[in-house]
């Protein structure tokens, strides 16, 4: 950490600190405060993870006037827009303040929610952009904390948005993570994959979320160079971990991540038949090639073969044919 990263990260600490206290202590959180009740949000949950507001009126501007802070350093900070004119202004106005902290715990960017999307253009989630301590790519929301959680559990969860995070942590799962808004990269990949042994992917319930976990999944497969095992988490539909914590309780919740988890296989024999009429010929020779190359993947023998006579059991099919399909695409796959 040099001097300038020093300073930087002296001033998200610092503003960290005033959000929060805007949000707990004066009439100006208000708002946010019912918002956040409403959510379900504990005062707990509030202080672990630092939750703040950004009022209507600017308070991040006159604060740095007023310490007398070094113009280049405001600007680098990310906190602050610039007009024409080089004047800066508070970034984050009227949004609850979500800290994201680095490995060491240390608050190095923010994400600012709205309190009502209805009747805006402006985006729900408003993230710190780019700076000299924060890499988007390389930065996992909770990650300090989750670390710690997975040592016992032997997993991390990955989440879609920072609620999940929050929800999950207030419900006993402290092991999960988020990607920051942008989508799931390959060196955050490659950090999951000196944490832990193995990522349970448990996006939200909708089509979206679907889409995304065949994507997390490849990345993974592409990037974890063989230590690192990955399984699926698939909510029910329509539902994302945040909204299955409030409308089933953390019990439930649970119970659910454990009894739910599943092998990709699993995953892809469910979501490649989306969109598939497989009572139609065609449709179902496609569906087994892309389902028999995910099962070409697996180096149990007795796990391929278990797929197998799933596969023949399901669409009446001989099994000798389907494994001499399978071995054609190992050999491809070598
Ligand atoms: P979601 O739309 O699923 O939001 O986007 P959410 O996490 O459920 O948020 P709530 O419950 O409405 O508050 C998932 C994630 O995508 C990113 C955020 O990281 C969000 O948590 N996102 C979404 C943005 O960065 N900007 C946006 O405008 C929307
Ligand atoms: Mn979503
Ligand atoms: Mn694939
Ligand atoms: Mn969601
Ligand atoms: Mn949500």
């Amino acid at each position: 950490v040099d001097r300038e990263q020093g300073q930087l990260l002296d001033l998200h600490d610092k503003a960290a600190q005033l959000y929060h206290h805007i949000l707990l202590n004066t009439p100006a959180g208000e708002p946010a405060r019912r918002y956040l009740q409403k959510r379900g949000m504990s005062r707990d949950l509030i202080e672990k993870f630092g939750i703040g507001f950004a009022p209507v009126q600017r308070i991040l501007t006159p604060y740095c006037a007023q310490q007398k802070l070094d113009y280049q350093l405001m600007r680098k900070s990310g906190l602050f827009t610039e007009d024409r004119d080089g004047k800066l202004q508070d970034r984050f106005v009227e949004r609850v303040m979500f800290p994201i902290r680095n490995a060491q715990g240390k608050v190095i960017a923010f994400s600012g929610r709205l309190l009502n999307t209805a009747q805006t253009d402006l985006p729900k989630y408003l993230n710190s952009p780019e700076t000299p301590i924060f890499n988007k790519r390389r930065t996992l929301f909770n990650l300090d904390l989750a670390k710690k959680a997975a040592r016992d559990d032997g997993r991390l969860y990955l989440f879609e948005g920072f609620m999940d995070v929050i929800s999950a942590f207030g419900a006993g799962v402290e092991n999960g993570i988020a990607s920051m808004g942008t989508s799931f990269t390959s060196e955050q990949v490659q950090i999951i994959n000196r944490t832990t042994k193995q990522l349970d992917i448990c996006y939200d319930g909708d089509s979206a979320g679907q889409n995304a976990i065949d994507r997390a999944i490849s990345l993974v497969q592409d990037h974890q160079n063989g230590h690192l095992n990955v399984q699926v988490v698939q909510l029910p539909a329509g539902v994302d971990p945040d909204e299955y914590v409030q409308q089933n309780g953390a019990a439930k919740f649970r119970e659910y991540v454990h009894d739910q988890e599943e092998t990709t296989t699993d995953f892809y024999l469910r979501f490649l038949r989306n969109g598939r009429n497989l009572n139609n010929q065609q449709e179902l020779m496609t569906y087994l090639d892309a389902v028999l190359k995910e099962i070409a993947r697996l180096d149990t023998p007795l796990a391929q073969d278990m797929y197998l006579s799933k596969l023949a059991d399901e669409f009446k099919l001989d099994k000798a044919a389907l494994q001499g399909q399978l071995r054609q695409f190992q050999g491809e796959l070598h």
